[in-house]
């Protein structure tokens, strides 16, 4: 299974970029994991969508496309996610009869340095993904709090409980995706 990683804070040595960092060396042999730099993705302006679409959008939207399911690890800004997110999903959402999105199985995490732990974050963002027909995957989720205590000082989650939590949120995704792909009696 090829896993697209997306985190929703871009700065270097962000705890939800440590998530997917961890689930890279977490995850089980036959899934691949590749992280995707949202960062040069510019600000959303329908004057440039449509068949203007700037390359570095088509290029994220080939990402999803090519992606088996999604892994999506946010921020909590202000109770809710990341506008750098929210930009991202807006460009891979158009044009609303072909976007990538439809239909893709995806499931949440996210770190944040409070005691909250992107539970806001990612009810909100719950909302946006359905919206566009993404399958997010119910449970299990993966909300870590206090992150700082948890990574290390590159961003990296080294916690071993909560890196297997990690490595079971893929197994369930892996199981959640072929089943969404017809199922049996
Ligand atoms: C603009 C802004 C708003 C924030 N709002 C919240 C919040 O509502 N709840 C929370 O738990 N943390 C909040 N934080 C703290 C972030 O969760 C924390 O900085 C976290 O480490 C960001 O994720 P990152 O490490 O992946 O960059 C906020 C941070 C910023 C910059």
């Amino acid at each position: 299974m090829r896993l697209l990683g997306i985190s929703g804070s871009v700065r270097e040595k962000s705890f939800n970029r440590g998530l997917l960092r961890a689930a890279v060396d977490v995850a089980p042999n036959d899934v691949t994991l590749s992280i995707y730099d949202i960062s040069e993705i510019p600000v959303y302006n329908a004057d440039f969508d449509g068949e203007k679409q700037p390359e570095v959008v088509r290029n994220f939207k080939r990402a999803i496309l090519e992606s088996d399911a999604l892994l999506i690890a946010t921020p909590e800004y202000n109770a809710s996610f990341s506008g750098v997110l929210k930009n991202a999903i807006d460009w891979a959402s158009r044009p609303l009869s072909s976007t990538p999105l439809m239909d893709k199985p995806a499931a949440l995490m996210g770190a944040s340095g409070g005691p909250s732990g992107t539970i806001r974050a990612q009810a909100a963002l719950l909302q946006v993904l359905v919206s566009c027909g993404v399958r997010v995957m119910p449970k299990p989720g993966v909300v870590v709090r206090h992150a700082g205590t948890l990574c290390d000082d590159t961003g990296l989650l080294t916690d071993e409980e909560t890196r297997a939590r990690i490595r079971k949120q893929i197994e369930a995704l892996a199981e959640f995706s072929s089943g969404l792909n017809g199922g049996s009696l």
